[in-house]
């Protein structure tokens, strides 16, 4: 599939596009550092949320930890700074099956799903450490942007909207992101610019999947909801934004 043709329905979903001054910012050599670093936080917290997801919907303790395991070394790089790029190499895998609660109604989908989306996003987050690392670029702890915040703020007190809500944001995270990349990329060296590229594919299948759960799991239509995420999310892509990181808004300066 052309990258036009994956891109086509993403554009369809969000409600905005990126603005020109956060791609200008986004060139900028200067601004490289916080961007990858930022990148590779906001992978592990994509591995975090559908790992979340799980545990609390989806399956028994016993498989919960087998996912709080697996994802325990990239937690310690980042929050700990702790292990190394060498450290982490063979560390992407799950210790056991992942088993539905015998009571969850979302079970088998819901896992599949999510399993295979944390594989890739903790993929993701060794790529762009690698290239951090053959660059001489150094990790250190950095603030969140707005973004995820000022969605999750808004998520439905009550069940089964929470998990409605939550899976709408992810779906919306996950086409931002594979937006901004395809964006971006023609505006990057080589390296950079196919590394961007190679990771629309799998955003642009996040997206879907967090789409159809959300569907899927409530049983009936959802686009009141979507479409206030939409504009909530578009609001926080294109109004004015102090700070700048992968999915910060419009820069209030260059
Ligand atoms: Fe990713
Ligand atoms: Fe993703």
């Amino acid at each position: 599939m052309s990258h036009q043709l994956l891109l086509e329905p993403i554009h369809q979903f969000l409600q905005c596009k990126t603005p020109t001054g956060w791609i200008e910012k986004a060139k900028q050599p200067e601004n490289l550092e916080v961007l990858l670093i930022d990148h590779m936080i906001c992978e592990l917290k994509a591995a975090q949320t559908a790992m979340y997801l799980i545990r609390k919907y989806a399956v028994d303790k016993e498989s919960g930890d087998a996912l709080l395991a697996w994802l325990e070394p990239y937690e310690q790089f980042i929050y700990k700074k702790q292990g190394s790029l060498s450290d982490l190499a063979n560390k992407n895998r799950l210790s056991k099956q992942i088993i539905p609660k015998s009571d969850s109604p979302y079970g088998q989908d819901l896992i599949d799903k999510m399993v295979l989306l944390i594989k890739e996003e903790l993929h993701h987050f060794y790529q762009v450490l690698e290239i951090m690392e053959s660059r001489g670029i150094e990790y250190y702890s950095i603030k969140p942007s707005r973004y995820a915040k000022g969605m999750i703020r808004n998520v439905t007190s009550y069940e089964p909207n929470t998990l409605i809500d939550k899976l709408i944001i992810g779906a919306y995270i996950e086409a931002r992101s594979c937006e901004r990349f395809a964006t971006l990329a023609p505006y990057l060296d080589d390296e950079l610019n196919n590394f961007y590229v190679s990771l629309l594919r799998s955003e642009a299948r996040h997206y879907q999947d967090y789409l159809a759960l959300a569907e899927q799991i409530a049983g009936e239509d959802i686009s009141d909801r979507v479409k206030f995420f939409g504009e909530l999310e578009a609001q926080l892509i294109s109004s004015p934004d102090e700070d700048f990181k992968f999915h910060s808004g419009e820069p209030t300066q260059q």
